[in-house]
């Protein structure tokens, strides 16, 4: 018989993601340029009606049952065309392509475009959640035609991760809203990474935490509403043993963070959407610095900086805890509320209460948060920040705090805390009825003549500043 379900480039990701569905009752056919993927697949599938695979493409396309779903995971950009270009031909009406890579959204619009006049179904679906979660249950994004989805719904049901039983997948929205929620979940992801790696540094600068300490610290944390993959992966990353030296791992990996793109495309995207994402726009930032290493070295030995106080390590953990716990907080916030604009400017009829279930487990940035996010979100499905939320005040104002006792340590001792200095900042800004742009309005009034507005009477007004 022919088989349920295709899958293009069996790397890592594509080699678990067609296990994970054969595992769950369907048969999958795979392809790849590369004979020796296609044999390992081959090999590892077992039962060459269940798991099958082929280097060529018109074997491949053959194999599927109709209208054919054949999902890509392969890398974005170029390959991805290529890689189209080369099925359509084989292709018939209805048939349905999924790129399931990180693709930029523009780029899946232009797709969805092109595909959609020669009768095929393009789906962006972003699929989080890594080598892991690709053979285990990923947490699935996708976006494009309603009626097309139908088709693919039930083998991605099956196949993503379950929070409780739900699976963490469900049809987001037309054209790019997949990707776009992808691109979105990996700027957050990119903030609570940044999050962690202050907190990190911070505990082990001010208050001596050695990584045992550090380990065992955010494993109990794991345990409370911090519970989070990345904080649990933190916990296990710190006392890893390096081959190569006596010591930790950590210890010996250099800092300079490397980055494929999509933390940045959110931070642009943000810009152009005039939605604030500051938690997210300074892990980009961070990332960027990391990299300039020698330039880094070559200032430190210019300028002097204060000495570390070391302080009371009960209290420091209090306070690290809350700080990070409202900084996630603040960083989900400034994400989601990017996804509510975008999901007007581009049409996407996004639902926020769906995209925080859907991240409940599965993808990288799952947290118990999550749970809260999504009820807070189906009280009130037009809420336009997650700060917005009665729920969520007394979490937040519980903790912000902390945020201020650490964003006044890290300014007094020289350690760098931008992530949660920028989430207080933008927690305080957001929250202020009155900010001192009516400065910068007078100042734009003053030399260009550009107007302002008065908050005691409607209207605009210019005036003639005395110079
Ligand atoms: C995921 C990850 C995944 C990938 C990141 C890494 O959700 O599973 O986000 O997509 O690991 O894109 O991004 P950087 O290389 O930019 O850190």
């Amino acid at each position: 018989g022919k088989y349920d379900f295709g899958l293009v480039g069996l790397g890592v990701m594509g080699r678990n993601f067609i296990l994970n569905v054969a595992d769950n009752g369907f048969t999958a056919f795979g392809n790849d340029l590369d004979t020796e993927k296609v044999d390992a697949l081959i090999a590892e599938g077992g039962d060459t009606n269940k798991v099958n695979a082929s280097t060529d493409a018109k074997v491949f396309v053959d194999a599927l049952s109709a209208p054919r779903k054949i999902m890509l995971l392969v890398p974005a950009g170029k390959i991805v065309d290529a890689v189209i270009e080369s099925l359509l031909p084989l292709l018939d009406k209805d048939d349905i392509i999924i790129d399931g890579g990180n693709s930029f959204f523009t780029d899946t619009d232009l797709r969805e475009a092109y595909l959609q006049e020669k009768g095929i179904h393009f789906f962006g679906a972003g699929v989080s959640g890594g080598a892991k979660g690709a053979r285990l249950g990923p947490s699935i994004m996708p976006g494009g035609n309603r009626e097309a989805y139908q088709h693919v719904k039930p083998i991605f049901e099956a196949v993503s991760a379950k929070y409780r039983g739900e699976p963490c997948v469900a049809y987001l929205g037309p054209k790019s809203a997949g990707n776009y929620v992808k691109m979105v979940h990996n700027g957050i992801e990119y903030g609570l990474m940044q999050l962690t790696s202050e907190i990190y540094d911070l505990l082990k600068k001010a208050g001596d935490f050695s990584n045992e300490e550090l380990s065992a610290l955010f494993s109990k944390w794991n345990e409370g509403r911090l519970q989070s993959f990345l904080v649990e992966i933190t916990s296990k990353i710190l006392t890893q043993k390096d081959d190569l030296t006596e010591g930790h791992l950590v210890d010996q990996i250099l800092d300079k963070a490397k980055q494929k793109g999509t933390g940045k495309w959110t931070s642009q995207n943000a810009m152009d959407l005039g939605i604030p994402v500051p938690s997210i726009d300074i892990a980009v930032s961070m990332r960027e610095i990391s990299a300039l290493k020698a330039e880094r070295v070559r200032a430190d030995m210019l300028y002097d900086r204060p000495e570390t106080k070391k302080q009371d390590k009960v209290e420091l953990e209090k306070w690290a805890e809350e700080a990070l716990y409202f900084s996630f907080i603040i960083t989900y916030a400034q994400g989601l509320h990017q996804l509510a604009d975008a999901s007007n400017e581009y049409g996407y009829e996004l639902d926020i209460a769906i995209i925080a279930k859907i991240w409940r487990a599965g993808c990288i940035i799952r947290a118990a948060l999550l749970a809260d996010i999504t009820e807070a979100f189906q009280k009130d499905r037009s809420l336009p920040n997650l700060l917005l939320s009665p729920t969520f005040v007394e979490k937040v104002q519980g903790t912000v705090g902390s945020a201020r006792k650490l964003a006044s340590l890290a300014a007094t001792n020289g350690v760098p805390l931008p992530g949660i200095t920028n989430s207080l900042t933008y927690f305080d800004a957001y929250t202020a009825t009155r900010l001192p742009l009516n400065l910068i309005q007078a100042q734009r009034d003053y030399f260009g003549s550009h107007t302002y507005e008065r908050l005691d009477r409607e209207g605009i007004f210019h005036t003639e500043w005395e110079k």
